[in-house]
């Protein structure tokens, strides 16, 4: 770019940039004859009920082609109410206090536009989702980590608190958490809870991979709390539960009139979520859970695989069990080595497209990040390739 165009981009967008999960994609697609165990996206392909009722809508009722409510279908809205009550105790207005949003991404920028402004400070637990820095970026705030635990990467409460100061405006949550597959202990989230209490601070919950948890345990939501409710954002997705990654579909909850704010960005941004997209969601609802719960019992036995796999290559890449999500966070030395670097020999060498783990955060340097996402085929393919990579070193 030249630098008379650089100049004349805004500030929020000369410092934001295409995270790695995006970049190691394109730099595969180059190189050829990748397997990935890259972006996360679960392998399944969109249940055949949902597809049905997608195109029977689409062909019989002249509404699904066209824009729904701004804030949503809603039946969609009352079926998502229904989902926070019956699973987070939440007791929902699907009117006033649930917003349709074009994937959990527009919910989470829904409700960082709203609250962070210039000279806000945002607490990101690190490593972190990469989009969450972006965003806060976008909206002129500043990111301030606060490390998760090395040791296991559980919630560390007095690195939270530590972070906390008076321009402090938001922290965020993701539990189960990208990248780390962790799932912070109900008692970390609790303490987290009543500092976010005690500083008057707004809690931006990303519950993206809620349902995606292994070994019968079930994940703690902050969106479960009666006491945080006026400072709860909750950012709820369709993507990684139902398998809907390409739909562009989640939901929001905040209480009134916090929510109507940030439907005015949701108007601005994206008038509503795609209707027919709004249609699968409602038919995932709607529809029979076996199918899903089905999809995270194949999940977990891809995190037992991919995880036998790495245990299996003398220690290469050592990592902490994921307990959620599907991703894990293989750490690739001894010796300690640039994440990117370590990234771009495995895309050139090994042909396996991993995330460096320096794009989640330093927390995150010197790991990469594996996606556990694909098939078993592929995750065999891959960590064959990676363990014959790894002997040769
Ligand atoms: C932590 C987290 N939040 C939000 C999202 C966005 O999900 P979507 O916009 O597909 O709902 C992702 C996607 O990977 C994620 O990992």
């Amino acid at each position: 770019m030249s630098a008379g165009l650089e100049q004349r981009l805004s500030r929020r967008v000369r410092q934001i940039k295409i995270s790695a999960t995006k970049e190691m994609p394109m730099l595969a697609a180059q190189v050829g004859g990748c397997v990935s165990l890259g972006q996360g996206i679960p392998s399944f392909m969109t249940p055949p009920h949902v597809v049905d009722a997608v195109a029977k809508a689409l062909r019989d009722d002249p509404a699904a082609g066209k824009y729904s409510l701004q804030p949503g279908m809603p039946g969609l809205r009352r079926a998502c109410a229904e989902l926070l009550r019956a699973e987070k105790g939440l007791p929902a207005d699907p009117e006033t206090e649930v917003a349709i949003t074009v994937g959990g991404m527009e919910g989470l920028l829904c409700a960082m536009l709203t609250l962070v402004g210039p000279g806000d400070e945002v607490i990101v637990p690190e490593p972190f989702y990469p989009s969450h820095v972006e965003q806060v970026l976008l909206s002129e705030g500043t990111p301030v980590f606060a490390p998760l635990s090395r040791a296991d990467w559980s919630l560390d409460v007095d690195a939270v608190a530590r972070a906390i100061t008076p321009r402090t405006k938001a922290v965020i949550v993701s539990s189960p958490h990208n990248p780390t597959g962790a799932v912070f202990a109900k008692a970390d989230l609790l303490k987290l809870a009543e500092l976010a209490l005690r500083h008057d601070i707004f809690v931006i919950c990303d519950d993206t991979y809620d349902a995606l948890t292994y070994d019968n345990e079930a994940a703690f939501s902050l969106a479960s709390l009666p006491e945080l409710r006026p400072l709860l954002v909750g950012v709820f997705s369709f993507s990684k539960r139902f398998a809907l990654t390409g739909w562009r579909v989640g939901f929001l909850w905040a209480q009134e009139p916090l929510l109507s704010q940030m439907l005015k960005v949701h108007d601005a941004a994206a008038i509503c979520a795609p209707t027919p997209a709004q249609v699968a969601a409602l038919a995932s609802l709607a529809g029979p859970q076996d199918v899903y719960r089905d999809m995270r019992a194949e999940l977990e036995k891809r995190r037992d695989l991919i995880c036998a796999r790495l245990d299996g290559m003398g220690g290469r890449f050592r990592h902490i069990r994921p307990r959620g999500a599907f991703y894990v966070m293989a750490e690739a030395g001894p010796p300690a080595c640039d994440s990117r670097e370590l990234a771009v020999r495995l895309i050139r060498e090994a042909r396996v497209i991993t995330i460096p783990g320096g794009a989640f955060g330093p927390g995150g340097e010197g790991h990469v990040r594996l996606s556990f996402g694909g098939d078993e085929a592929e995750i065999n393919t891959a960590c064959d390739r990676l363990a014959a990579w790894a002997s040769q070193l």
